[in-house]
């Protein structure tokens, strides 16, 4: 009979350190993802796919730790406030590695199904491996006093009066910054109804959308070869049931690219504007990383066209140029507003850099991280490159002016604004995306998550006189 390992003798001198657990490898991944973020700013949709390859974190120990980084990093300042009330004191004033455990913890108290206990207690351990005691005391009273009530209860006492501020409560109840919440309501005019519904949308793990290459595959084809379904719009898109879209074999192969479907519809709508005489001279100005030049160049191929791409950032326009690859693209790294290109475009595309507060859903983190004063710095750089495409396209040819901002600043102020200065008159944009319903009045195109399940893309086209 073999006799059992006896237990390790205590060493003499003390009492016996309690062995405190770190983190499982979820909660770690989704600990360093948060610090990552707080500390260097970090992207956490970039950051935590890599994480997880390296350690190998896959299957159910992933979708935890997937769910726990964004959603922890979406609702980073409801936590914050709820973790104010129940330390009784303000967040700033915690230290910041103990206020990402506390968010992570709270989330999980609050958000998810995780058992209360488990929650606490791991988080509890390692605020005493990362510190000591007294402060894992700290974590433990905080998510104590937070894990007895629910959400709607701390809410109910936390947010603005919903009579007095119903944006200010809106933006509360769907932990975003009130700022966000109000241009959202200001881009929605007279639906602002809508922006419960919006916000809600925003909040929402995103599909993955797909588009296939137009004369490669067709939407039907690549729908059957992943298992996804045709989109509702645009006559590329396939929407993705899950999985990793990377290791599809049309992604790899170039035949299908991950891009939201408004932003197919952008692209399409410019190779729909009406131009006579159109000699084949499209050029893209604000192109990297390429999605919309890939679909721009796919499109040209029936007509003979050739697309020229411009992007300012070097790594960037090599992104353009390896989504390109195959197609009749030529790839300009230079500042769209002092390009050195002859004029004479017939179709010019401005995807210009903004807020992109329509694209909150896919960077969870983005909507803690921007701030108002972002907004009048993009829309200068924003009116200076529309008045660029402006004058580099012959009378006739037709400048598609696009952000994924709603926000009206980076979208009507702008154009407004070129309309002004500029010899252009607007064209209805809506026709340009005939596919789609609920376009409202026009003449210009904002697309929304709630209503489109696309990201809150805006369109004008402008003709050049
Ligand atoms: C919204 S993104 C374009 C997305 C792209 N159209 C696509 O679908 O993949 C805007 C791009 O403009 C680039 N950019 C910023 N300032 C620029 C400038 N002055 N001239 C040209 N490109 C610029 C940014 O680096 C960024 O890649």
């Amino acid at each position: 009979m073999t006799r059992p390992p006896r237990r390790p003798q205590r060493p003499q001198g003390g009492p016996r350190k309690r062995e405190r657990k770190p983190l499982d490898p979820a909660r770690r991944a989704a600990f360093d993802v948060l610090r990552a973020v707080s500390e260097r700013d970090a992207y956490a949709n970039l950051m935590l796919p890599a994480l997880l390859r390296e350690r190998g974190i896959t299957g159910r120990d992933a979708a935890f730790a997937t769910e726990l980084t964004y959603g922890t990093c979406r609702v980073r300042g409801l936590l914050d406030t709820i973790i104010g009330a129940a330390a009784q004191r303000s967040p700033e004033a915690i230290n910041p590695v103990l206020l990402d455990l506390l968010r992570l913890g709270s989330y999980q108290l609050l958000r998810t199904r995780v058992d209360a206990h488990a929650a606490v207690s791991t988080t509890v351990e390692q605020a005493a491996i990362e510190f000591d005691s007294a402060r894992a005391g700290f974590v433990n009273g905080v998510l104590r006093t937070i894990s007895g009530r629910d959400e709607q209860s701390w809410t109910a006492e936390l947010a603005p009066d919903a009579a007095a501020d119903p944006i200010g409560h809106a933006a509360f109840v769907h932990a975003h910054p009130r700022w966000i919440a109000q241009a959202f309501a200001d881009a929605l005019g007279a639906e602002a109804g809508e922006l419960d519904a919006v916000l809600a949308a925003d909040d929402e793990r995103p599909q993955v959308h797909l588009a296939a290459r137009p004369g490669t595959l067709t939407a039907d084809e690549l729908a059957a070869a992943v298992g996804g379904t045709v989109g509702r719009y645009s006559p590329y898109a396939v929407y993705l049931p899950g999985g990793d879209p990377g290791r599809l074999e049309p992604v790899q192969a170039g035949a299908a690219l991950v891009q939201d479907e408004g932003s197919q519809l952008v692209a399409r709508a410019l190779t729909l504007a009406p131009v006579d005489d159109d000699t084949g001279r499209w050029l893209d100005l604000c192109a990297g990383p390429g999605g919309k030049t890939a679909l721009l160049a796919a499109l040209a191929v029936a007509t003979g066209a050739q697309v020229i791409a411009v992007e300012q950032a070097p790594a960037r326009a090599a992104l353009v140029a390896e989504n390109t690859r195959g197609l009749d693209v030529q790839v300009l790294t230079a500042d769209g507003r002092d390009s050195g290109l002859p004029p004479g475009f017939d179709r010019v595309l401005v995807d210009a850099p903004c807020t992109g507060l329509g694209a909150l859903r896919r960077r969870p983190e983005a909507r803690w991280r921007r701030q108002p004063a972002d907004v009048p710095m993009l829309a200068k750089l924003q009116r200076e490159l529309l008045a660029a495409a402006i004058a580099l396209t012959r009378p006739g040819g037709v400048v598609l002016y696009a952000t994924c901002s709603p926000h009206l600043a980076e979208t009507v102020g702008v154009v407004a604004d070129a309309l002004r200065r500029h010899p252009v008159t607007a064209l209805d944009t809506r026709p340009l995306f005939a596919s789609t319903d609920q376009l409202g009045d026009g003449p210009y195109v904002q697309l929304w998550p709630h209503r489109h399940g696309t990201d809150a893309m805006f369109a004008a086209a402008l003709q050049v006189g």
